[in-house]
């Protein structure tokens, strides 16, 4: 294999002539490339994993598919597939491997990395959890008083807030009904004072998420749950009856007051928005038991034997990372609406938020270059088909193409009857279904002429069409499909960040905001003064000062 050369895209064989087709391509109408090539509807499809994904109104055609394929050949997409399920140290800029597919290995498999038995290492803190979560839903585990737990308070941010709320909202249905479960991410007090009203702290448990354990929202939030425990419970013990962590840092864990038994590890090789599945996902544990929890970790495994082994052509997060290339850096799309036909899937845009933009939001190549080219999209969403009736005529009608991922699920998870009315779940998939077709296909100024509407509103009512999207087609929603899907995004993020030479496993941009906010407290507490803020930045900061002191 040719050594990885992160800055060499824009001299690949593949991108040089994918430009070429891009020049032949780019003005054809999906409309036209159906009407001479129906056959793709069948042609461009994949499945694997439980998934079906439909990308035939991605506007390509046989060459550019051949293209983007060599493309991946050329960047070497499985040779660097296989340095990261091997433990090779591909976070270049954080030294570090990269091992979330580890985390669901199913036992059997050895892996040794930097002298870690890592499959072992990991299993042993899933049966920690397995045990802890079975205590807890079945009341053996009391509060301080002795009441069981009847609610259970995951405290984290970032990776350690959204893969448990999205994991726990896509798995309400399997969960454990008798526990309620909160989410406290927000530093804005509102966040915690919303998440524990009504509650009674004698049968309450936190869950302190962090990987760091120094992140200042989950640290500030994590006292005030301390405050909160202590004030109705008087004593400092009952600390340890509803209080555990999950963490990479033992030390702080234990100097916040948490017995370090009750504390459930991970390791730097997990990032935080990778994270769901180890540890960081002892709510989601406790909420669909351990069988539940292991079902998901089938399903994240079988996907990534699916991208490790299956050909280019039929790879699932290849082909959807592929696209997603020649959306943004062929079409120019600069951002991609992921639309859940599921309800139960509300929090999944928000999760792939964080995933795909602080894995690819990169400027820099990894030997530290300047990219000359567009990088990660934004990706934003909400489930259909509320959508529908807010933001899609931009996407119908709007000046910017915006690329879709359609999911749905063939069985619905709640039958919910409608007597003398069509079935709630048929008319969900009708409106999945038309969506993406009337996004494709539009409607021309002769067929909406045709209709009687008048000439000078004909314009208004043309749907241009050309609109591409993926549809991603699952059976049922259950906790293998959602694993299988997440993985989905994982390895097709991986892609794109492999194609565009970037460390797709740092974070750095969100750090300067950090250390800022921790330099202007005490600008807006002691009113002291630092010449190193801005201008701007002093002048809010006083106002602020000014109105604290009205109050
Ligand atoms: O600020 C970004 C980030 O570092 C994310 O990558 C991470 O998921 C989140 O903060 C939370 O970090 P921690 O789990 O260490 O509290």
């Amino acid at each position: 294999m040719n050594e990885y050369n992160p800055d060499g895209l824009e001299s690949t064989p593949a991108w040089l002539l994918l430009k070429e087709n891009y020049a032949d391509v780019g003005g054809k109408h999906l409309r036209e490339l159906f009407a001479g090539d129906p056959d793709r509807a069948t042609r461009f499809t994949a499945e694997g994993a439980g998934l079906y994904l439909d990308y035939s109104k991605q506007r390509i055609t046989d060459e550019t598919f051949r293209l983007l394929i060599q493309l991946a050949e050329q960047r070497g997409l499985r040779e660097r597939a296989e340095e990261m399920f091997s433990g090779v140290h591909i976070n270049v800029t954080e030294d570090r491997a990269v091992l979330h597919t580890a985390l669901r290995d199913p036992r059997s498999v050895k892996l040794d990395v930097d002298g870690q038995d890592v499959t072992g290492d990991v299993n042993d803190v899933l049966d920690k959890m397995a045990q802890f979560a079975d205590r807890i839903r079945s009341g053996e585990w009391k509060g301080h008083t002795g009441k069981r737990i009847a609610n259970v308070i995951n405290i984290g941010i970032g990776g350690s807030d959204l893969g448990p709320v999205m994991a726990y909202e896509a798995m309400k249905f399997y969960s454990d009904r008798d526990i309620k479960f909160e989410f406290i991410s927000n530093v804005d007090g509102t966040d915690f004072a919303e998440a524990v009203l009504g509650l009674d702290p004698e049968e309450t448990l936190f869950i302190v998420s962090s990987k760091t354990f120094v992140t200042q929202e989950t640290m500030t939030n994590a006292n005030s749950a301390r405050t909160w425990i202590l004030d109705a419970l008087k004593d400092k013990s009952a600390v340890a009856k509803h209080f555990v962590a999950v963490s990479t840092n033992a030390e702080l864990v234990e100097k916040f007051g948490i017995d370090t038994a009750n504390m459930f590890g991970f390791w730097d090789w997990v990032g935080g928005r990778y994270s769901m599945d180890s540890a960081i996902g002892l709510s989601t544990m406790i909420a669909v038991g351990p069988d539940g929890f292991h079902e998901m970790l089938d399903g994240f495994h079988e996907m990534d034997e699916h991208f490790r082994t299956t050909p280019l052509e039929q790879n699932l997060p290849a082909l959807m990372g592929l696209l997603g290339v020649w959306n943004r850096d062929f079409l120019g799309c600069a951002t991609v609406a992921v639309l859940p036909y599921e309800q139960y899937l509300k929090r999944f845009p928000a999760y792939l938020q964080q995933l795909t933009m602080e894995s690819n939001g990169k400027h820099v190549t990894l030997s530290g270059k300047h990219v000359t080219y567009e990088t990660g999209p934004i990706y934003w969403g909400e489930p259909g088909t509320n959508g529908q009736h807010s933001f899609y005529q931009l996407i119908h009608q709007g000046t910017s193409i915006i690329p879709c991922d359609f999911l749905f699920f063939v069985e619905p998870l709640n039958k919910v009857p409608a007597l003398d009315a069509p079935d709630h779940h048929d008319l969900l998939i009708a409106n999945v279904l038309a969506q993406s077709s009337a996004l494709a296909f539009g409607k021309t100024a002769e067929e909406v002429a045709a209709e009687g509407v008048p000439a000078d509103v004909v314009p208004h009512k043309v749907m241009e069409g050309n609109r591409p999207s993926n549809t991603v087609m699952a059976q049922k929603l259950t906790p293998h499909t959602l694993g299988a899907m997440i993985a989905l995004y994982e390895h097709s993020v991986f892609t794109q960040g492999v194609v565009w030479g970037i460390d797709s496993f740092d974070q750095w941009g969100v750090e300067l905001g950090k250390i800022m906010a921790k330099k202007i407290v005490p600008v807006l507490v002691e009113g002291s003064d630092d010449a190193t803020l801005d201008a701007s930045t002093l002048m809010l900061a006083a106002r602020y000062r000014d109105g604290k002191n009205k109050k």
